[in-house]
Formats: C-alpha cells, sequence, structure tokens
C-alpha cells in the first residue's frame, strides 16, 4: 500500500488528535504540521516536520492531503491553498462562515479535481446511520418534522474563547452545524427558514458577543417541518433530534444517550447512538456534569476527547484515509466528500441569519441567489 502523506493546519484540541489518530492509521504518515501556537509540540510527539508557511506546507511533495482544524473564521485560505496546489482537504465543521466562502471552496475544489471532505462527526454515530437505514427501510413512513435541541447553560468564563465570538465560531447555529446537516441529509435542503432569538442572558465582559438563544424554523416543501433550538440559555440542558414519520419515530439522544425507534402501535425498540453501552454511558455522564455548556468542547493540544468522541474521530479518520487510498465511498456518505452538503447546511444557516437580523422569513434560495 503506498503512503498518504498528511499536513494538519491547526494542531489545537482537535487537530493533534486528529492527527495522532491519523498517525496510526495503515499507509499514514503525517509530513508535517503548522501552528503558530502549538506546532512545536505537536510535531515532537509525532515525529514529523513543522511547517510556518502555508503554502510551502501545500507545495511539499510529501504532502497528499491537508487535515484542517483551525479555528472556524481560518478554514478558507487553507482549502483554498490546498486546491491550487490539488492536494485532497479534509476540513473540520463548519467549512467556512458565509455561503459565500463556501461556494469559493466547493468550486476550487471541484476545478482542481480534489476530495473536499467537511468534518461532519454526526454522521459517523451508530444511531444517525442506524436512523437513515431505518427510514430508508420505511420503518416510520414519510418523514414529516425533525426536531433537534442542543442547549445548556453557559456560567461567566476565566478567559472568552473564539468558540464564544460570532465572528470567529459563527456562535452557536455555525459551530454546532451537525444538527443542521443531519436534518438536511435526512430531509433535503430547506427552502425556507425562520429564526428568532438573541442574547438573552450572556452580555457582558465575562461572555463572548454570540447568540445564547436561537430557534429555527425550517421548510422543505411537501408540508415537511424542522424546529431547531440552540443555545447557552437553557438550565435545563438538552441534546437529541427527534424524526417523526406517519408510521413511527426516532429519537436520538445525545445527552441521556438511546436511540429509541417508535413503532405506530406504540412499541419501542432501543439502538445505541455510539459504538458501543460503555461510550453511550460515558457520554450520558459528561453530559449530566458540569463540563457543558451547550455541548461545546473546551481543550487544548493535551486534552483527550471524551470516548465517544474519539471512537467518532478514529471512524472519521479511517474512512478518510480510505478514501485516500482509493476506497469507493457509500452514496450515504458521497456528499460529504465535495464539500457540498456542508455547503447547503450554511446556506441555510445564512438564511436564518437574515431572517433573524431582517425579522423576515427567508428563502434559501436568496442567498444562494
Ligand atoms: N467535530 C467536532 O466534534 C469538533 C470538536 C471540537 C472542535 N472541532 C473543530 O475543530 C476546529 C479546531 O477546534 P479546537 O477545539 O481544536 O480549537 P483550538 O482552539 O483548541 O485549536 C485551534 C488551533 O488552531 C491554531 N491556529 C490559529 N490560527 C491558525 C492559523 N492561521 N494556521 C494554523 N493554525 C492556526 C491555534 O493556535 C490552535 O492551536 C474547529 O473548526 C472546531 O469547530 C470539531
Amino acid at each position: 500500500m503506498d503512503t498518504i502523506g498528511y499536513g494538519i493546519v491547526g494542531t489545537g484540541y482537535f487537530g493533534a488528535e486528529l492527527a495522532r489518530i491519523m498517525k496510526d492509521q495503515e499507509g499514514a504518515r503525517i509530513a508535517a504540521v503548522l501552528d503558530p501556537e502549538n506546532a512545536v509540540q505537536t510535531a515532537e510527539e509525532l515525529g514529523c516536520d513543522v511547517e510556518t508557511d502555508l503554502e510551502k506546507l501545500c507545495a511539499r511533495p510529501d504532502v497528499d492531503a491537508l487535515i484542517v482544524a483551525t479555528p472556524n473564521y481560518l478554514h478558507r485560505d487553507p482549502v483554498l491553498m490546498a486546491a491550487r496546489y490539488k492536494k485532497n482537504v479534509f476540513c473540520e465543521k463548519p467549512i467556512a462562515l458565509s455561503y459565500k466562502d463556501c461556494d469559493q471552496m466547493v468550486k476550487a475544489a471541484q476545478d482542481s479535481g480534489i476530495v473536499f471532505m467537511a468534518g461532519h462527526v454526526m454522521n459517523f454515530f451508530n444511531g444517525v446511520h442506524k436512523a437513515k437505514q431505518l427510514i430508508h427501510e420505511g420503518k416510520i413512513g414519510r418523514v414529516l418534522y425533525c426536531h433537534a435541541a442542543r442547549n445548556g447553560w453557559e456560567e461567566p468564563q476565566e478567559s472568552i474563547s473564539w468558540k464564544k465570538i460570532r465572528a470567529k465560531s459563527g456562535g452557536h447555529l455555525y459551530h454546532h452545524i451537525h444538527e443542521l446537516d443531519c436534518i438536511q441529509f435526512i430531509m433535503g435542503p430547506a427552502t425556507e427558514v425562520t429564526m428568532t432569538g438573541g442574547n438573552v442572558a450572556h452580555s457582558g465582559p465575562r461572555f463572548g458577543d454570540e447568540d445564547d438563544m436561537l430557534l429555527i424554523s425550517m421548510e422543505f416543501g411537501n408540508n415537511t417541518y424542522a424546529f431547531m433550538e440552540y443555545g447557552s440559555a437553557f438550565h435545563w440542558p438538552e441534546h437529541y433530534l427527534m424524526i417523526q414519520g406517519t408510521e413511527g419515530a426516532i429519537r436520538i439522544d445525545m445527552a441521556n444517550v438511546k436511540m429509541t425507534l417508535k413503532h405506530a402501535d406504540g412499541t419501542e425498540e432501543y439502538f445505541l447512538v455510539h459504538e458501543s453501552r460503555e461510550e453511550d454511558d460515558d457520554r450520558t455522564r459528561i453530559y449530566n456534569g458540569l463540563e457543558m455548556d451547550g455541548a461545546i468542547m473546551y481543550g487544548h493540544p493535551g486534552k483527550k476527547p471524551p470516548m465517544w468522541l474519539h471512537s467518532i474521530m478514529k471512524k472519521e479518520m479511517k474512512f478518510f484515509n480510505g478514501i485516500m487510498h482509493g476506497e469507493e465511498a457509500s452514496e450515504e456518505y458521497k456528499p460529504l466528500l465535495t464539500g457540498e452538503a456542508a455547503r447547503a447546511a450554511i446556506a441555510t444557516a445564512d438564511a436564518a441569519t437574515l431572517s433573524l437580523r431582517e425579522d423576515r422569513k427567508v428563502k434559501v434560495e436568496e442567498i444562494k441567489g
């Protein structure tokens, strides 16, 4: 098997762990890392080079693909540079903070013929894959409605992470694009969106400037709808995706971790959300502890992600490395490999943002215009 050389851009909490995981994959080596703050320690640990210039990293003959895990507002330039040098790219979510940027990235990837995989991890959850399969088999009939909630309560912060700054993270909706993406994988792209909310309880110097309560209503045509709640102004934390069909319903609970299929006669079947009961229970424990606010994962390069997240990251890196070695993706995962699903999610998020700003319902087509 040929060896694929990876360049890592951004080796903070997530990027450093993605690099460690990728290093252990068959036929993979980490060629170099680039990070203004954390590159040296990661390079020492991984036994690879440090690069300080993005273009030089992309030009290296031993770099076949980039893994981009910079803060959200810094994803675009590395992806465009990768496309310029015809290097494949895995980019963390959200791929960018506007439809315009996403479109530029997707088109650059298409023009250069590279793989442009979005790190939408929820697609690798056992439970999400199972839900799609059950829907495909007609187990809940026609999908009428999805409801997602991802919320918690934020206490005053010691220092303000970029994850709390709207211009850097996009705020809750963009930073946690997972649920929106997942709903669109199930229901297709939203056509119209209305968002209300704002910063209702977290103003002041010990908070960022993002909105802490976002309530989003989505329409898909054919009398099908979705509703999402995001934020850190909720003292009763919830994290779930519910899918209501004509003949049953599915609930993927990511706080009290469990997946339930409810049949029309009221009977229920249960499935794992992650890979094992141990992982599901570990996630339940974390969500019921004090470590979360609106389900944001804080960390630093040495911090280990929780068991369930680590195993999803492994699945994701194994998948990307497999694609780099010529494996064929199933139909389910193909939209993840071009940036198109990620761009569609941001189009809807932009429509929601415009709706809030202008206090009106917005057609997603307006954004793509
Ligand atoms: N899928 C998930 O569940 C999940 C979880 C956590 C983070 N993430 C994503 O991973 C990305 C990184 O998040 P994180 O938690 O590791 O944040 P982090 O702040 O821990 O790490 C970001 C790193 O990027 C570096 N950086 C800043 N500017 C840079 C630049 N111009 N070039 C190269 N590196 C630069 C910083 O020095 C830092 O080391 C984000 O996009 C985030 O949304 C995804």
